[in-house]
């Protein structure tokens, strides 16, 4: 009998998004951020982090940046596969990297599924996810105990009821599943705007790993003040 080969820990970064919120003159994965474009921080944060084997960006089909934020980026070069592979949603973009992946990935090596939109993750944040996560039999997301009061509003905006925050976590990225898991999850899947929904679908309740606030995804216009100051004070 052959020995297996050692599991491979891959990154999948869904960057085809059009940053419709953020409303710049280009998707906002390529807006400057503390002096590099926001998903070159990603990119070299999974290329800088030994765990990580190889990691996949998925653009959408008729993405004109890539090419040249790669170009001023030659460190990345062997580091970095860009697929081509953009769908209409999220859920549709991460689904098409997983399949183009399949020809390198076996199907129990880890996938870390992480938004381009978060460049404040570091290469901590990511052993922490792997030591915690590697030998579980789901898979797992970085999260964020709630510690705001949370109110459901009525329809008029009234607050109608406070919703106790006891066990409650905001779910961020890299979201970690096994390959072969995380491809049917996604393909049975209706509609969802992260992995561990789809996992959660199957009836298996994927483990919640402390993150950061440093870690929140870059959504509106003024999140780019505070994604500077963290990244200036520690890249
Ligand atoms: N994404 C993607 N394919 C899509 C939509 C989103 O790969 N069809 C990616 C984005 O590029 C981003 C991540 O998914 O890295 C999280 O999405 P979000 O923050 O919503 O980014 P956008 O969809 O670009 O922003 P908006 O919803 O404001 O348009
Ligand atoms: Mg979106």
């Amino acid at each position: 009998m052959t020995p297996s080969a050692p599991v491979r820990y891959f990154a999948l970064i869904p960057a085809a998004g059009v940053g419709a919120r953020m409303g710049a003159a280009c998707p906002k994965q390529y807006m400057p951020l503390a002096g590099k474009l926001m998903l070159l921080h990603v990119l070299d944060t999974f290329a800088s982090c030994d765990a990580i084997a190889h990691t996949y960006v998925v653009v959408s089909k008729e993405d004109g940046y890539i090419d040249e934020a790669l170009a001023g980026a030659r460190h990345l070069a062997g580091r970095v596969t860009v697929l081509h592979e953009g769908g209409a949603t999220r859920h549709q973009s991460v689904l098409n990297g997983l399949k183009a992946m399949r020809a390198t990935a076996g199907g129990e090596d880890w996938v870390l599924v992480h938004d381009a939109a978060r460049p404040g993750l570091n290469c901590e944040l990511i052993e922490r996810l792997i030591d915690a996560v590697k030998d579980d039999p789901v898979g797992g997301l970085l999260a964020l105990p709630v510690v705001d009061t949370l109110k459901r509003s009525s329809p008029e905006g009234r607050a109608e009821a406070t919703v106790p925050r006891e066990r409650l976590w905001a779910a961020q990225t890299p979201q970690m599943f096994r390959h072969a898991l995380l491809l049917r999850a996604l393909e049975q899947a209706a509609e969802v705007t992260d992995e561990a929904s789809a996992v959660e679908a199957l009836g298996l309740q994927p483990k919640l790993v402390e993150g950061s606030p440093r870690n929140f995804k870059i959504t509106l216009p003024h999140d780019v003040a505070l994604a500077e100051l963290h990244l200036k004070g520690n890249p």
